[in-house]
């Protein structure tokens, strides 16, 4: 009998039955991923004991030899993995991550230039209703509402006439490549800061199959948990000028003690992200992710941009006559988790959206390839043109169930960590 179950058993059957979701669904969710069982083990530690404020060798309290050395190897592997000087792994996420970078280099009233949410950004780079848009007013760009892509003219054009004090790029619903050099270019040209939030992509370029900002962009933020597949959680990487700085706003500027055990296991994914197994991973969600984009767009639905170079793609619900809450529900009847999202160009607020988020990490890290992403966009076309026949979802969901317990037959051990636990 497991602790957890001794204990507390109601807690323990909630664990349990988020296990069983997870093995039974299939996870299109762009942001999601499954943390290896090194992973999970070294989040589980006593680690999670310690306090530790401060950064290796400068601590607020004794017996931190131990953290400060699992810090300073996160923070080394990290750093390797993507070219910086310097990186701090102590954000608790990709959010305060992106707080510290904006308490580091800005003042209140300083503007940012960024990505509206609308067209796929992300609303800690200045929405209003964050408090960086409270902080730091945002002027934002937007993707050409005819191609789905960024416009670097456009966004030069709006650097030269507004002087933002820093410019953002990275983004969470884009499907294709960010051009880094045009950005630095662009921060260069107008006296900007530059900052990249590398979050969603960040595995794909640890593996060296999507370009990278290292070397060309000082500021960088990330999470950890999404293509890089580790846990929960976010770091800065920066420029060693930065870097007194950013360790300062992380703590005690937004943070008090950090999260010990998860950067326990921060070190292990960086790790686990710099093998050539992790490679071939990475490569297989980028052809993933082509399949299934070609798959849809041979049912005839639409997707931005024509289709990703990425993990991810956006499917228009628009000529379904659909909306992106009736998907994902009538998806999610059907055992397959997708997140709507505002379709790029339309200027949707979530509350009613046209489009609909696919992503390849986490089906990827199960082990699938070509052929299931082939069968995945097929049963995804049934259910979004019989979203409200009962009888047809009901059979989808069989058709995942039988899909996703071959796959976990076969190759996938990231689900199998809880395995025997009553
Ligand atoms: C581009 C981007 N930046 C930052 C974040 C925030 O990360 P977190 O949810 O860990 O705070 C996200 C999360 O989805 C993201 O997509």
């Amino acid at each position: 009998m497991s602790p957890l179950f001794s204990t507390d058993p109601p807690t323990n059957a909630l664990v349990l039955s988020e296990q069983k979701r997870q093995r039974e669904t299939l996870t299109l969710i762009a942001s999601e991923n499954y943390a290896s069982p090194a992973v999970l083990e070294a989040a589980g530690t006593v680690y999670t004991n310690k306090y530790a404020d401060g950064v290796p060798g400068h601590r607020d309290y004794p017996g931190c030899g131990p953290c400060d050395e699992i810090e300073e190897l996160a923070r080394q592997r990290l750093c390797a993995l993507f070219g910086t000087e310097y990186a701090n792994v102590q954000p608790y996420c990709g959010s305060i991550a992106n707080s510290a970078v904006f308490l580091a280099t800005l003042r209140p009233g300083d503007t940012l230039l960024s990505m509206s949410v609308e067209d796929g950004g992300h609303p800690t780079h200045g929405s209003p209703e964050n408090l960086s848009g409270r902080l730091y007013p945002a002027v934002r760009y937007g993707v050409d509402p005819a191609s789905g892509l960024i416009d670097e003219a456009e966004i030069a054009a709006l650097a030269k006439k507004e002087r933002p004090k820093m410019l953002i790029c990275g983004a969470s619903s884009y499907p294709r490549r960010i051009d880094f050099r045009a950005f630095a270019e662009i921060a260069g040209e107008t006296g900007a800061l530059c900052l990249a939030d590398i979050a969603h992509v960040a595995g794909l370029i640890a593996a060296g199959v999507y370009p990278s900002p290292g070397g060309r962009i000082p500021l960088i933020t990330t999470t950890t948990h999404k293509t890089l597949r580790g846990p929960r959680g976010g770091a800065v990487l920066c420029d060693a000028t930065y870097a007194e700085a950013i360790d300062a706003a992380v703590y005690p500027g937004l943070q008090g003690g950090p999260l010990m055990h998860i950067i326990a296991a921060k070190a292990v994914c960086f790790a686990e992200a710099a093998t050539a197994e992790f490679r071939g991973y990475a490569d297989q969600v980028l052809t993933n992710a082509t399949v299934l984009a070609k798959t849809l767009d041979g049912e005839g639905i639409g997707l931005a941009t024509g289709g990703t170079d990425t993990h991810l793609m956006i499917a228009d619900l628009e000529g379904i006559g659909l909306s992106g809450e009736e998907a994902e529900r009538a998806l999610e009847a059907a055992g397959i988790c997708a997140d709507r999202c505002p379709f790029p160009g339309r200027n949707e607020d979530y509350v009613r959206t046209s489009g609909i988020r696919f992503g390849t990490p986490a089906a990827t890290s199960r082990g699938m390839g070509d052929e299931e992403m082939r069968a995945i966009g097929h049963l995804i076309a049934t259910v979004l043109r019989k979203s409200g026949d009962p009888t047809t979802l009901a059979a989808v969901r069989a058709e995942v169930a039988a899909l996703v317990s071959h796959m976990q037959r076969t190759t996938c051990v990231y689900l199998a960590s809880l395995d025997g636990r009553t």
